[in-house]
């Protein structure tokens, strides 16, 4: 196999990132499945390490495959795709794909309103939240790890309820009567930590995203406040965006 055209003016490694992207793209290659190591990328390309590794920081890059410290490199999962413009549940994500939903609480209890609960639910000071940590599974994978915060008068009993199989909102709208109207969410890139890395089956150090909603009810009373580690590996957001028509009286 060489598979690379020295009189081809795209660079060797482009070649072969686009070699594998094909492999990869057309189902031969499945997720999980890995990649040959360097040294016999080397020969059966007719290359350099340095060439080879450039085609693979480059297929890395566009999240096709990942690389494991010591165990060589990976075809990644397919992502999934989240919009941006629907305030949905993590439930309602996962059946609309397919999946199952599920949760694996790691703990519920009830919290004083530190400055930054204040400042993101509208409470007083020390006032009584409920506060809910799970981990968010797709036919039981975790995908994220979400705590997630309430004002304790809107929804007094949500503690005792089975939150590793109910659907929080669900519970929400249906058991409180709270219509869940509008949110505003935050996202920014971030590292997993020890913990958050253990948690979601992936290595201390990976990328995840770090989301942030505050949800808001009709009369713009805020209901919840949530911070969510999303795995980096397996979502990619979608928005759609629109021109602004610059001079509309033209
Ligand atoms: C999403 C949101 C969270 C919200 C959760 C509710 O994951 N990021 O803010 O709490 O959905 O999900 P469910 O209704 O499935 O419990």
């Amino acid at each position: 196999m060489q598979h690379v055209n020295r009189d081809n003016p795209i660079p060797l490694y482009v070649q072969i990132k686009d070699f594998w992207k094909r492999r990869i793209e057309s189902g031969e290659l499945q997720p999980g499945d890995q990649l040959p190591a360097e040294q016999d990328l080397c020969e059966q390309h007719g290359v350099s390490r340095i060439t080879v590794k450039q085609a693979i920081n480059a297929l890395a890059s566009e999240g096709l495959v990942i690389r494991h410290q010591g165990r060589g490199t990976f075809v990644a999962s397919r992502k999934f795709q989240q919009d941006l413009l629907r305030l949905t549940s993590f439930t309602e994500d996962m059946s609309q794909r397919g999946l199952m939903a599920g949760a694996r609480l790691l703990s519920k209890q009830i919290v004083p309103a530190t400055s930054e609960l204040v400042k993101n639910l509208g409470v007083l000071e020390g006032g009584k939240l409920l506060c809910i940590e799970r981990v968010r599974l797709a036919n039981n994978e975790p995908l994220a790890l979400e705590t997630v915060y309430f004002p304790y008068d809107l929804c007094p009993g949500l503690l005792d309820e089975d939150l590793q199989s109910q659907s929080v909102y669900n519970l929400l709208e249906q058991k409180y009567g709270l219509t869940l109207y509008r949110a505003e969410q935050f996202l920014e890139p971030g590292l997993a930590t020890a913990r958050e890395a253990r948690l979601l089956q992936i290595s201390k150090g990976d990328a995840v995203l770090l989301i942030e909603r505050v949800t808001y009810l009709k009369d713009g009373r805020r209901v919840e406040f949530a911070k969510s580690v999303y795995r980096g590996d397996k979502y990619r957001f979608h928005v759609m965006l629109e021109r602004p028509t610059l001079n509309p009286s033209r």
